[in-house]
Parts: structure tokens; C-alpha cells; sequence
């Protein structure tokens, strides 16, 4: 895709369709807005007032100019009120844009950003926004259904104000990112029956070629051997084999630091024996969310020429119900040596993860995340759009969650009450994996917590933003890609400072 700036006017701009932000309290008054709008005699604010466009979020308002002006479509995107306007919105105003382009058949797609300060960030956002909004998983579709997109050229408008050449590294960046979003979507998306473990770990395999990353891929034998009592409990009631996916990005020279990055693979949650009513089970192919999320994070890192070494590790498996499975009042021996009970087996992921995290431990990071849809109860905390955060280390969860704010993927932190410890005790374990369902995000955080140590460590709970029915901005309906940018906000400083 060819990207580029213009600061001519705003009217004057040759595209097949122009997208411009409004804020409501701005209708009339926007630079831009009013050289379009005098371009074409007025059109622009007539129109407005019939269709009552008032610059609302949810509002979008497609007029043709034929051929009076350069642009032969305008879009107006409402972009609510200027005084609470973020500019992490940016990326879904942009998202909006595209995908009009998109649905227009348009070749030639410029974004003004109307009042919005135009910089590095937004610039970067804007450019994640053109290419995720435009996403679709269509594989699977007839040809004659899947939507064209002939899109050649994508142009950032400033409507007069001055371009910065700081911002073609801006749009750099942003390609790499979304584009790690969108393979991490494309896992999201992929049916279970066909991203089994083995196909996950193949993936993995194939991003390591591609990106130089060391692959390291371990089978039901080598985990054995490394104790993996939990991991492979889970994994026991499938036909498929478990993999034990672990890529490492290494740079040049010496790392300050050493990062390791967990994702939950559980490519399909069946529940188990604990088996998951049939609507619960339908979305469960993103249980491999997380896996996809890290897998991709660390190619778009090294890509970048992250200054860390990280790894990106998932113990990916199903959960299913069979003669085989793992059954309620099992104890397991978990790696760290740990005993759990059994009292629920669709609690598989915080099993998964706990025996990940001792690997990773044993890698000695100086810090350790973990991302997973790991509870509904999350998604009942904090709704289905935020991401949960919780650690044992306020410094390092501060730091992540401005990375987060950064990036514009929201996530908000839960504490780990050492109360609530009292619901995993176990009369025959050292713990029972399922506590109460009255704070069940933060039991599963504490579960996971005893398999931490001392090492610093976050834990995202993405239940809820990996995955949408709700087309929402530059995040059309299925996998959402959600932690891929903000892992690479994290981890890749810029080169320049903004
Ligand atoms: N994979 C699910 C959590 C989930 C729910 C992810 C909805 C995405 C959307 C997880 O393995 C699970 O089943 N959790 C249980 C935990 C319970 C048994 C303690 C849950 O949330 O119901
Ligand atoms: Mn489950
Ligand atoms: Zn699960």
C-alpha cells in the first residue's frame, strides 16, 4: 500500500473518497469543513441539516461531489464532543474511513484529521486504523461474495498545515503493527478444526522462518519429561496432540533485558467434562487468543529491532471431553511441583498457563506476561471491550497499562486479594484450580500468581477484546488481534521522541 501526506487544500485533493472527522460542537465552524463546504456552494451544510448529521460518535454522512471538487466522495465521520475526544480514537475515525473506502470500490483514499493535532502518534494510528478496518476474514467465502478492495493510495491530509518527515516512520511502524494484528486476527479466526494444536505450532514454525526467530517446539514427550503434569492433563481428553510452542527473538549485542511473553493456547474449549452449555462453546476457537496475540507481537518486535530479547511461549492444547479426559477430583503435579485438585475442568487454561509460566520462569526474565481469555468473570468485572490487568508488581503494571493507554487498547487493572486465596484450598492439594464465581477473574490471577515467584509479572485477562460480534471502528466482527500494539508500544521504543 502506498502511503503519503498532502497539505494541499483539502478540495483540491484528487481521491475517490475523502473521510473526515466532525466533532459535534464543531459542526460548522472546521477549517476543512468549511473549504469543502464553500468548494462545492454550500452542498455540504444543506445536506447536514436534512439529514440531520450532528457530528454523533455513532454518526457517518457520504456525499457525492461529481467532479465539482477533487475528492469524488466526502465522508463526514462524528467524532462526538472535542472536550472528551482521545486520540486513541483516532485509529477507530480512521478504521470507519477505510472501510467506506472499501465498501465504495475506492482506489484513491485520503483521511483528513480535521481539528485533530496531526503527529507522530496520531499519524500512527490513523495508518493502523486505514489497514485493520478494512480486515475481513474472508477465506472462506465464495469469490463472488468476498468484498473487493482495489485501494492503491492512502493520503493523510492536513488541509495546509505543514508535513513532518518524521511521519512516513510513523506510518512505518503502523504497517508492521497492523499487519501483526491481522495475521494474530487471522489465527483468531481460523476454525479449530483446522488450527489444531499441530497447525498452531506449524504457524509459529512459519512466522520463525520468516521473521529469524529461534523455533522451539516441544511434543507430549518432551513435556513429559519436563513435568508438565497440568499442561498435559488438559490436553489428555483430545485426539489431537498438545504442542509447546517457544519462539525467541534475540538482538544484536547485549539485551538490557529479557522479556517473556505467555498467550494461552487453548485452540478449542470444550469445557471437558465440565462440558460448556453449546452456546458457550460456539465462540470457543479464540481461546487461542492470546497464543496469537504474542506469536505475532514478537515478529512485528523484531521486525522493529526491538533492544530486548523476548520469548514468546504457548502451551497449546484442546479441552475435550473423552474416555481419556482429565476428570473432576484429579490431583495433578503441576511443573513447579505444586499439587492442584481438580474441581473444574473448564478452569484448563490457568492449568495451561501455570506449567507455561514455570518454563518461563525457569528462562529467568527480568519480566514475565501472560495474556489469556482466561474468565467470563472478567468479562462480568469489566465488560466485554476491556482487558484485564493484574499483577504482582505496581511499578511494572503502571508501565503496562500506559503502554496500553498509549496504544489505545483499553485495559484496567483488578487487584489479587490475598483473601481470596481462602476459596482454592483443597483438603487433599496444595490448592483446588476453581474458586467461587463471585470474583472468579481474580482467582484465576491468584491461581496463576503461585506459579510466579518473585519475577515480576502481569496478567492480561482478554476474554472479553480478543474477540467482537460487534463491528466497532477499525475492529470489524470476529478476532480482534487486541494486545499485538500494545505489547509493541511496550517493547520497541521509538527511535525519535515525540
Ligand atoms: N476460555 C474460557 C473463558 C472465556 C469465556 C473466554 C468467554 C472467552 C469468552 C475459560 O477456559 C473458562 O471456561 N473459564 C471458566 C472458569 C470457571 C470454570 C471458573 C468461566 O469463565 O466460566
Ligand atoms: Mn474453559
Ligand atoms: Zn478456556
Amino acid at each position: 500500500m502506498k502511503f503519503g501526506f498532502s497539505s494541499s487544500p483539502a478540495d483540491s485533493l484528487a481521491c475517490d473518497l475523502f473521510a473526515l472527522p466532525v466533532f459535534d460542537d464543531q459542526l460548522l465552524a472546521g477549517d476543512v469543513f468549511t473549504h469543502l463546504d464553500r468548494a462545492l456552494a454550500g452542498l455540504l451544510g444543506r445536506l447536514i441539516d436534512e439529514e440531520q448529521f450532528k457530528g454523533k460518535k455513532s454518526q457517518t454522512l457520504a456525499v457525492h461531489t461529481h467532479g465539482k471538487i477533487g475528492p469524488q466522495r466526502i465522508v463526514l465521520l462524528g467524532a462526538g464532543p472535542r472536550a472528551s475526544f482521545d486520540i486513541a480514537e483516532v485509529r477507530h475515525l480512521a478504521g470507519r474511513g477505510a472501510r467506506a473506502a472499501k465498501n465504495a470500490g475506492a482506489r484513491r483514499f485520503a483521511f483528513g484529521f480535521g481539528g485533530i493535532p496531526t503527529d507522530e502518534r496520531s499519524v500512527q494510528l490513523a495508518t493502523e486504523g486505514t489497514i485493520l478496518g478494512r480486515y475481513r476474514f474472508d477465506r472462506y467465502l465464495a469469490e463472488d461474495a468476498k468484498k473487493p478492495d482495489p485501494l492503491e493510495s492512502i493520503t493523510f491530509s492536513t488541509d495546509g498545515a505543514a508535513c513532518q518527515e518524521s511521519w512516513m516512520t510513523a506510518v512505518q511502524r503502523a504497517e508492521i503493527v497492523a499487519n501483526a494484528t491481522a495475521r494474530a486476527r487471522d489465527l483468531v479466526n481460523e476454525p479449530a478444526g483446522l488450527l489444531t494444536p499441530r497447525r498452531l505450532a506449524e504457524e509459529a514454525e512459519t512466522l520463525a522462518k520468516q521473521f529469524s526467530l529461534e523455533a522451539k517446539i516441544l511434543g507430549p514427550t518432551e513435556c513429559r519429561a519436563l513435568g508438565m503434569g497440568m499442561f498435559l492433563a488438559v490436553a489428555q481428553g483430545s485426539d489431537e496432540e498438545p504442542r509447546f510452542i517457544h519462539l525467541t527473538y534475540r538482538p544484536k549485542g547485549n539485551p538490557p533485558k529479557r522479556i517473556c511473553l505467555i498467550g494461552k493456547g487453548v485452540t478449542f474449549d470444550s469445557g471437558g467434562l465440565s462440558l460448556k452449555p453449546s452456546a458457550g462453546m460456539e465462540d470457543m476457537k479464540v481461546d487461542m487468543s492470546g497464543a496469537a496475540t504474542v506469536l505475532n507481537a514478537i515478529t512485528a518486535l523484531a521486525q522493529l529491532g526491538c533492544p530486548y530479547e523476548v520469548h514468546a511461549i504457548a502451551a497449546c492444547t484442546e479441552n475435550m471431553p473423552s474416555g481419556k479426559s482429565y476428570k473432576l477430583g484429579d490431583v495433578l503435579r503441576s511443573m513447579s511441583g505444586k499439587t492442584v485438585e481438580i474441581n473444574n475442568t473448564d478452569a484448563e487454561g490457568r492449568l495451561t498457563l501455570g506449567d507455561a509460566i514455570t518454563y518461563a520462569v525457569k528462562l529467568e526474565p527480568d519480566e514475565l506476561f501472560d495474556f489469556a481469555t482466561l474468565t467470563g468473570a472478567c468479562m462480568v468485572a469489566l465488560g466485554p471491550n476491556i482487558a484485564g490487568v493484574m499483577a504482582n508488581d505496581q511499578p511494572l503494571a503502571d508501565r503496562w497499562l500506559a503502554a496500553c493507554r498509549q496504544a489505545g487498547e483499553e485495559a484496567w487493572q483488578l487487584p489479587l486479594p490475598e483473601r481470596l486465596k481462602e476459596q482454592l484450598k483443597s483438603e487433599i492439594a496444595e490448592m483446588k484450580n476453581t474458586g467461587d464465581r463471585y470474583g472468579g477473574a481474580m482467582t484465576a490471577g491468584l491461581f496463576l500468581k503461585e506459579f510466579v515467584g518473585k519475577t515480576p509479572w502481569v496478567h492480561v485477562d482478554l476474554a472479553g477484546p480478543a474477540h467482537t460480534d460487534k463491528e466497532f471502528g477499525a475492529i470489524p466482527k470476529g478476532g480482534t488481534g487486541f494486545g499485538v500494539a500494545a505489547i509493541v508500544e511496550y517493547l520497541a521504543p521509538r527511535a525519535s521522541s515525540s
